[in-house]
């Protein structure tokens, strides 16, 4: 891990900014390549995340790592994944504002120091943080936004995509333009 990285985890799963460092089990700090082109951003850890310390390793979890697969994507070859809130919210509530907005910052310093080309948000929470905060996911998914330099763009989270399978196909073509993109504007994430 570059010496930048190491330090903010090691301050990280110290934190106690929030009431959510005193439920958790573990800190859920982030996983992948630390100079990687494409980040992807979850909400919050659920249960199987909070007992393992690494972001979606649930059934979520296992069903982003296929539709990353499809794409020629891989959690630790090519992409980072990490979350809004790093510590798991109580029954898999919502993580409330005053919580993302304590968390946040530990985010945009994992960004500064991978400073990916694309940051992909995974469901509401993460794209309303990062587009807009009346951004309906429904009606925008897919879209590709240039904000500060990077390129941001949202899909369905796998969770929703798992309660609901009508959008699956809608889904899948995100990340067929996700590998689109990747190739126009990267130049490390595919060999
Ligand atoms: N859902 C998320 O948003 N993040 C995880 O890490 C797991 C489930």
């Amino acid at each position: 891990m570059n010496p930048g990285m190491e330090n903010l985890k090691k301050e990280c799963l110290l934190c106690r900014r929030c009431a959510l460092g005193g439920t958790r089990t573990n800190v859920v700090f982030g996983v992948g390549k630390e100079d990687a082109e494409v980040m992807f951003v979850g909400e919050g850890p659920g249960e199987q995340e909070d007992l393992r310390g690494e972001p979606f390793v649930g059934r979520a979890g296992q069903l982003l790592d296929k539709l990353l697969a499809c794409v020629d994507l891989e959690r630790n070859t090519n992409i980072y994944i990490a979350n809004i809130v790093k510590c798991r919210p109580p029954q898999n509530r919502d993580p409330l504002p005053a919580e993302q907005e304590t968390c946040i910052a530990w985010l945009m310093e994992q960004i500064r120091l991978i400073d990916p080309k694309i940051i992909v948000c995974l469901g509401r929470i993460a794209a309303q943080r990062f587009i807009g905060a009346d951004y309906k996911i429904s009606a925008r998914h897919g879209e590709f936004i240039e904000t500060d330099g990077r390129i941001v763009t949202a899909t369905f989270h796998p969770a929703a995509v798992l309660r609901n399978p009508l959008i699956k196909p809608d889904t899948f073509e995100d990340f067929i333009a996700l590998r689109e993109k990747i190739r126009q504007v990267c130049t490390r994430t595919y060999p």
